[in-house]
């Protein structure tokens, strides 16, 4: 073991802050590349119908211009675009293989010019006649034909777990509630963007993604040539939250246009086109029952969920997951219900369906209490779940309870008065809420690649991505422990197909299931390295037992006599100057079969709303959180702190207001889509457990992504409840919600 302090936990700052702030990290729009060409989406206005004709003989006329991509010259795809792939990898994309239009914004052409201007330009010129046809635009009247989807990204559509009917009988107090969601869209600030090249056979794809494996398996298959004929290049992103997790239309026409122009072709997305074909999370409908005897012991929950996907894919927001696990009702029912609409299809957006799952679960949770005159924190402990209620499993661990205690205290719990709108101060109304988090521990199978260089420095690398959360920098913690490396001696790589394939950073995965086989593949390469210095003659140690040995600071060292030590460099540069390699690759094993494994947290929000104006402002959050083993305190907090920021965002300000006569989107741009600017935020209190998970890798590590959105926007509606007495089920909670409350 080494003797110096590990440096996993530690508040390490950003390895790859410096490239930041500096400009000199590159994105997926930023590389250059001799002969570049500039390619322009053009989409559709109508949402419903076909192309009738297209004129682009003014829009070739221009200069610059290399080429008009339509259905009528688009490259033929194998099987009409559509490989038989399961989502993400394979989503019913556009790709100007018919003339058909299933929602607004589709992409429907594709211009390319020998500058941005020239194709934008072109673009504007294009001339395209629709035929339009009456859309599904209306959620309301479209429910009546909702469909249940076959097993949503993996899930059971349904569940039943004792009999509910007669649970709901034999509770005394009952609430019976409908929670709704709106259309939400990922706005990472570095919007989608892809540069393709070919060379012969060959296509390079510099693109902004969330899974540099899945988007080269992705578009070989859609294109029908080999994954080894494509190459993923994505070293960083500002961010996807989801909304990269899938390669969508314009990866794909980027590399049509590529090969159709002979050039290396970059497409951009603007941020209104971000409103469309790139996913977004759907408008949900949730609809609970729940039923307790007196003293909060729940007898009976029923969740019935409706959410909407598109005319070509069904993607469903699987709000029941929580409501699922989280409490010991031994009564349950669940169901998720699909609407069919004239619109994009939704995907995945920061925990999807534990978000919008919570935000139902923990309200309708939040007016039992009330109901019941009990304390919302008493009664989640009354229902704690000791196992997974559904699973019939143990979890693999769970500190909730801690969580809930060490809130309350920090957050001031004890000082909330129990009636709604019992405190105040002058014209504010002060209100405090709570609500519970959690998201699954999900992991897959990683590999990483780990090399001891001669100059005494060690490259590790792994096919996972950064999406500015703090990859990079965690994974260079984990190598420095496990090789006794300094970490300004270690190079990680990641974001590159041809690196060791890792999952998608999507579902909270890239730390749990990375850490493991980035620490498996530097164990080794350190045992040799130890190997090679022991059996050499003219190393220091050599002869001392492999038991008595260490790697600290890159030097292979005596632990019970540490003036033999030789350096990493010196060992290599006698053995011939080669480096040393190990590959690593681990996956979960049976451990998955005996657990439930799941992170938690516990939320507590105030809120301060103006008794006259209703404008609510969010003073303070205090979050802890059981996430296993923590690896880095600084970027984890960060992670978690950005959660809360769009809880935020999510309960009072995000809303796409669909015009329903047209099916278009009205506030397609980041003026009118509202997300909190720094004056909206106050104090944000963020701890951890810390305490690892025995079971879940060799680190105890979960991952961290999404669990920090969950709880938040309940635990907030639940605080504007406390604040004003009016219960406000519809999110976002806006001011009129709160002035004229809709009596239910
Ligand atoms: Mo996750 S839905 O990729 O934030």
């Amino acid at each position: 073991m080494s003797t110096n302090a590990p440096l996993i936990g530690q508040p390490m700052d950003r390895t790859d802050g410096v490239l930041k702030v500096t400009g000199q990290a590159r994105y997926a729009a930023e590389f250059p590349e001799a002969r570049l060409a500039h390619a322009v989406m053009v989409t559709s206005p109508i949402s419903s119908g076909s192309i009738v004709s297209i004129d682009a003989s003014r829009a070739q006329a221009l200069p610059g211009v290399l080429l008009v991509m339509t259905y009528q010259n688009a490259l033929r795809l194998p099987n009409g675009g559509h490989p038989p792939l399961a989502p993400p990898a394979g989503r019913h994309l556009s790709l100007l293989q018919d003339n058909q239009i299933h929602y607004s914004n589709e992409p429907v052409a594709v211009v390319v010019a020998d500058t941005l201007e020239h194709a934008t330009d072109a673009a504007q010129q294009l001339r395209i006649a629709y035929q339009s046809t009456p859309g599904a635009h209306d959620f309301t009247s479209a429910k009546a034909k909702a469909h249940a989807p076959v097993s949503p990204q993996g899930r059971q559509t349904d569940t039943q777990r004792g009999d509910v009917a007669a649970g709901l009988v034999n509770g005394a107090v009952h609430i019976d509630a409908v929670y709704t969601t709106p259309v939400e869209h990922h706005n990472p600030m570095e919007p989608h963007a892809t540069m393709a090249y070919w060379d012969g056979p060959q296509l390079t794809l510099h693109d902004s993604t969330q899974g540099v494996s899945g988007t080269r398996t992705a578009v070989a298959k859609t294109l029908g040539v080999p994954p080894e004929d494509v190459h993923v290049i994505s070293p960083f992103l500002g961010g996807g939250f989801g909304g990269k997790g899938s390669s969508w239309s314009h990866v794909v026409l980027c590399a049509m246009a590529a090969k159709q122009t002979g050039r290396p072709v970059r497409l951009v997305l603007t941020r209104p086109q971000m409103f469309g074909s790139v996913g977004a999370r759907p408008r949900t409908e949730q609809h609970l029952v729940l039923a307790a005897h007196r003293d909060g012991t729940l007898t009976a929950m029923q969740h019935d969920s409706i959410s909407n996907t598109s005319m070509i894919e069904d993607w469903t927001e699987t709000c029941c997951m929580v409501t699922r696990m989280m409490y010991a009702v031994p009564n349950q029912l669940t169901t998720h219900r699909l609407v069919q609409l004239n619109l994009g299809t939704p995907t995945f957006m920061r925990a999807p369906g534990e978000t919008t799952g919570s935000f139902a679960l923990e309200s309708a949770m939040d007016e039992l209490a009330w109901s019941l005159k009990m304390d919302p924190i008493a009664l989640r402990l009354k229902n704690y779940a000791e196992v997974d209620p559904q699973e019939n499993k143990p979890f693999s661990s769970k500190a909730l309870r801690q969580c809930y205690a060490i809130g309350a205290e920090q957050f001031g719990w004890s000082r909330r008065t129990a009636r709604p709108r019992s405190m105040r101060s002058g014209n504010t109304l002060i209100g405090l809420g709570m609500a519970s988090a959690t998201y699954p521990a999900n992991r897959s199978p990683a590999g990483a690649v780990a090399r001891i260089l001669p100059d005494g420095t060690a490259q590790v690398g792994s096919g996972t991505q950064d999406l500015g959360t703090g990859t990079y920098t965690v994974m260079t913690q984990v190598c420095a422990d496990a090789l006794g490396f300094p970490p300004d001696k270690i190079h990680f790589t990641l974001g590159d197909s041809s690196l060791p394939p890792a999952p998608g950073s999507g579902g909270s995965q890239s730390a749990a299931s990375v850490s493991p086989a980035v620490h498996d593949a530097c164990m080794q390469a350190r045992n040799q390295l130890i190997a090679l210095a022991l059996a050499d003659n003219a190393s220091p140690v050599h002869g001392v037992d492999v038991a008595d040995v260490s790697v600290e600071n890159g030097w292979v060292v005596s632990i019970s006599n540490p003036s033999l030590r030789d350096p990493a460099g010196a060992i290599l540069a006698r053995a011939g100057g080669r480096p040393i390699e190990a590959v690593a690759s681990v996956k979960p094993g049976e451990e998955r079969s005996e657990f439930s494994m799941h992170s938690f947290g516990a939320v507590f929000a105030e809120v301060h709303v103006d008794a006259d104006l209703g404008t609510i402002r969010v003073p303070r959050i205090v979050g802890v959180y059981d996430v296993g083993r923590v690896l880095n305190e600084k970027t984890a907090r960060s992670q978690m702190m950005g959660g809360m920021v769009w809880g935020i965002s999510a309960a009072f300000e995000e809303d796409t207001l669909l015009d329903e006569r047209y099916g278009r989107f009205v506030n397609m741009n980041l003026a009118e889509y509202h997300v909190p600017v720094n004056a909206d935020i106050g104090t944000l209190e963020v701890s951890f457990i810390n305490e690892p998970d025995p079971h879940i890798n060799s680190l105890g590590v979960r991952g961290i992504g999404e669990i920090g959105l969950t709880g938040v926007v309940a635990a907030l509606a639940n605080a504007v409840y406390h604040a004003t007495g009016v219960r406000v089920r519809d999110l976002p909670i806006t001011l009129d919600k709160v002035l004229m409350p809709t009596r239910v």
